[in-house]
């Protein structure tokens, strides 16, 4: 929990957030909020909006009403080089679809956050491959991402979204192309990197086996949220 004043405020809180692609009502009046150190699953049907609502909530795209408010702060407000600063300090993003950048090996992929906080190449390298081990893809670390499986490519991505130390990890379905048994280490390796070092995760999952790895979960429907609970 963060203090401002003598309120306290979630860590991360979006409300009233309405969103529409064309003639499609993304999101439609979607409330939320994330506080430090939680792991909240997000679940729901396909097209209710949980991607455009973790857009949204990472400042990746500007709702057309509604609020978003990182550490007390109106994210939806601020100017784009504060913005852009923000989400590569605080934020650590997985994608749903095409999230690592093709020309590049799984150890260049996962070090790039580290490079451009200027660390050395050499140690930048060095951590990345830890990171790799992590998420059991050491193996692929000289892969591009065209010759890794969907899975690898996920746990590469998680890797590369973890490296930094952030805040906020935004996971959109990061275990969707990984069987049971992968889903499952992945998820620890995850929960485990997000307890020690206090990071709360937002996690998209179609799946109630993931989502019981989160202390709550909300459920979205036709771009609201329309149910909050606690898991297992
Ligand atoms: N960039 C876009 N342009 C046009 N329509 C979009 C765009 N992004 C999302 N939509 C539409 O908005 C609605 C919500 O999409 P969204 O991707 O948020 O759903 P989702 O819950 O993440 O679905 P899934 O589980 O299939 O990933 C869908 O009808 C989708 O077609
Ligand atoms: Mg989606």
């Amino acid at each position: 929990m963060n203090t401002k004043g003598d309120v306290t405020v979630p860590l991360l809180e979006g409300r009233g957030l309405v969103k529409a692609y064309g003639p499609t009502q993304a999101l439609r009046g979607a409330s939320v909020r994330l506080d430090e150190g939680e792991i909240l699953a997000v679940t729901g049907t396909s097209g209710s909006g949980k991607s455009t609502l973790l857009h949204c909530l990472a400042g990746i795209v500007g709702p057309d009403e509604g609020s978003v408010s990182y550490a007390g702060e109106r994210l939806d407000r601020l100017p784009e080089k504060r913005l852009s600063e923000l989400r590569r300090t605080e934020f650590g993003v997985v994608f749903q679809f095409g999230q690592l950048i093709p020309e590049l090996t799984a150890l260049d992929n996962v070090a790039l956050p580290l490079l451009l906080a200027g660390l050395t190449r050499a140690d930048a390298h060095t951590r990345a491959g830890e990171w790799l081990e992590r998420f059991g893809v050491r193996g692929q670390a000289g892969l591009r991402p065209g010759e890794m499986s969907g899975g690898q490519a996920q746990r590469t991505a998680l890797a590369r979204a973890l490296i930094t130390g952030p805040k906020v990890v935004f996971a959109d379905e990061p275990t969707g192309a990984l069987d049971s048994l992968a889903s499952e280490q992945v998820m620890t390796a995850l929960v485990h990197t997000a307890r020690e070092s206090g990071t709360a995760v937002l996690l998209i999952t179609h799946d109630a086996q993931v989502a019981a790895y989160a202390d709550r979960e909300v459920r979205m429907a036709d771009g609201a949220v329309v149910a909050v609970g606690v898991t297992a």
